[in-house]
């Protein structure tokens, strides 16, 4: 997603070297990261900011973290030490590099990584990254921390990007609707990091939806923590529901395909489920994190609702959409999780049949009420069931997958493959698939024979007749 080619704007700041500035952003964790690594690449480019894929090239480096889980956040900080170095080998060259930490380990750790981390110069939460021009220039005299939910709403400050901007990342992109959670899962310091729940209003949305159409994007995946309890309000200042915004957004010219994510359980109302059943540009793919199959540790999670509630959720999507595919989160080895809860966990995936899945070993969060929970779970007992459910998960992707060879599927191309001659897109199912084809085709959504299946993608050909065409 780095955009290379990217000259610097209008009036470049120049380095020691007199070569134009360089940012380099590095995300990790969830697709929000990924947005708002774009949006602060955007809010540096008219300081003279060009972007650069290469850390060693960059005169500001911005990690934008994450806090999930134990690993994700231990991460920022080996990383951090690579950046040290590099910071250490440029200053003796007279080119200074600035370093920020951003997103949600900035928000969860505040000062504390000032203190861990002498290399870096200012750390900023999620919500003030807007800020970012003004407090790259303040931490030039003191490092500093901001980690303030403010008044103003981020997305107000944040510029636009060029057309051209946003074509080079490519022709699916995401739109933030809503941040924050309300829901407070006791594993979970998505609340803490990101804060409470803001719909952003239907209209500031699909005006950022058309700009994107505008230059170019066909597919929208539109992103929130809780995406499906969205409820932003519409021009006659009533609040509107996911499925309200799906209609709208489906209605811009050059949009061809709309995707979500992540819902929850609880929000998934009859109107979303409709949706599925009745809006074409809707793709048929449903990203619902169940997280146990155990009814007494999805109470203990506080994820209130129930393995059967599940079921009939999917039961009812299945109905509205017969071909739609499911994917989920799970965690394994919560505390007090035992075997027979465990294996509640696999029976729900044998019964629901899962086209894609995450699953993640239960890593105890600071300020969680998980965290201080006493049973909790071995790491062999956590190795085991992570491996079991995996095998049976993959086994699941990998028979959806097999069930498409010898289908015809609308597929979006998106870029270029691996080998010349080749493209890459997807599948209305989110399968990746590589197909011989004109880069031409880049930006469009064609039928596409599924003559095969590797690891991790489809190969696809052409139907003879868009070939003589292209
Ligand atoms: N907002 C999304 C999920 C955000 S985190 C939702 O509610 O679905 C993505 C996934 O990380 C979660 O679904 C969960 O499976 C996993 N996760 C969150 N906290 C975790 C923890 N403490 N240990 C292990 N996995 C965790
Ligand atoms: Fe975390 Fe639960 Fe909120 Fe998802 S719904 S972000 S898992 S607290
Ligand atoms: Fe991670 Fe924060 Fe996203 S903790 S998953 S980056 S909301």
């Amino acid at each position: 997603m780095q955009d290379n080619q990217e000259k610097a704007a209008a009036s470049p700041v120049s380095s020691a070297s007199g070569a134009p500035k360089k940012v380099f952003i590095k995300a990790y964790g969830c697709q929000m990261n990924v947005y708002d690594a774009a949006r602060m690449a955007d809010v540096m480019a008219p300081e003279g900011y060009g972007e650069t894929a290469e850390m060693a090239d960059a005169d500001l480096v911005i990690l934008n973290t994450c806090h999930i889980r134990e690993k994700a956040a231990e991460k920022v900080y080996s990383e951090l030490g690579r950046v040290r170095e590099l910071k250490q080998a440029r200053a003796a060259g007279g080119r200074p590099v600035e370093v920020v930490v951003a997103g949600c380990v900035a928000q969860a750790e505040g000062a504390e990584i000032l203190r861990r981390a002498p290399a870096v110069d200012l750390v900023v939460g999620p919500q003030s990254y807007h800020r970012l021009p003004e407090l790259v220039r303040r931490a030039r005299a003191e490092r500093l921390v901001d980690t303030d939910f403010p008044v103003e709403d981020k997305f107000d400050h944040l510029p636009r990007p060029s057309p051209e901007r946003t074509r080079a990342r490519g022709v699916s992109a995401f739109v933030t609707v809503q941040e924050g959670c309300d829901k407070f899962c006791s594993f979970c310091v998505v609340p803490y990091t990101r804060g409470a729940e803001v719909s952003r209003p239907v209209a500031k949305i699909i005006a950022d939806a058309r700009a994107l159409a505008d230059a170019g994007v066909r597919e929208v995946t539109l992103i929130g923590q809780n995406v499906n309890a969205y409820h932003g309000l519409d021009e006659q200042g009533r609040p509107a529901a996911l499925a309200d915004l799906f209609e709208a957004v489906a209605r811009i010219d050059g949009i061809a395909r709309i995707r979500y994510s992540t819902s929850h359980p609880r929000d998934m109302d009859d109107a979303l489920i409709a949706a599925h059943r009745d809006l074409p540009a809707l793709a048929p793919y449903l990203h619902l994190p169940v997280q146990s199959g155990s009814d007494r540790i999805l109470a203990a999670m506080n994820r209130k609702h129930g393995a059967d509630d599940y079921r009939r959720i999917v039961e009812r999507a299945r109905a509205a959409r017969p071909d739609i595919a499911l994917s989920s989160d799970f965690i394994v080895g919560f505390p007090g999780e035992t075997d027979a809860d465990f294996e509640d966990t696999m029976r729900l995936a044998r019964d629901v049949n899962f086209a894609s899945a995450f699953f993640f070993k239960y890593s105890p969060r600071p300020g969680t009420p998980a965290a201080s929970l006493t049973d909790q779970v071995p790491e062999e007992a956590k190795t085991e069931r992570l491996a079991a459910l995996q095998a049976l998960l993959d086994e699941q992707r990998f028979a959806f997958n097999e069930a498409t060879i010898g289908k015809t599927a609308d597929v979006l191309f998106e870029r270029p493959g691996r080998h010349p001659g080749q493209i890459v897109g997807k599948t209305p199912w989110l399968q990746t698939v590589q197909v011989d084809a004109p880069a031409s085709l880049i930006g469009e959504i064609m039928p596409v024979l599924i003559t095969g299946r590797g690891t991790n993608s489809l190969f696809g050909a052409l139907p003879d007749r868009a070939v003589a065409a292209a």
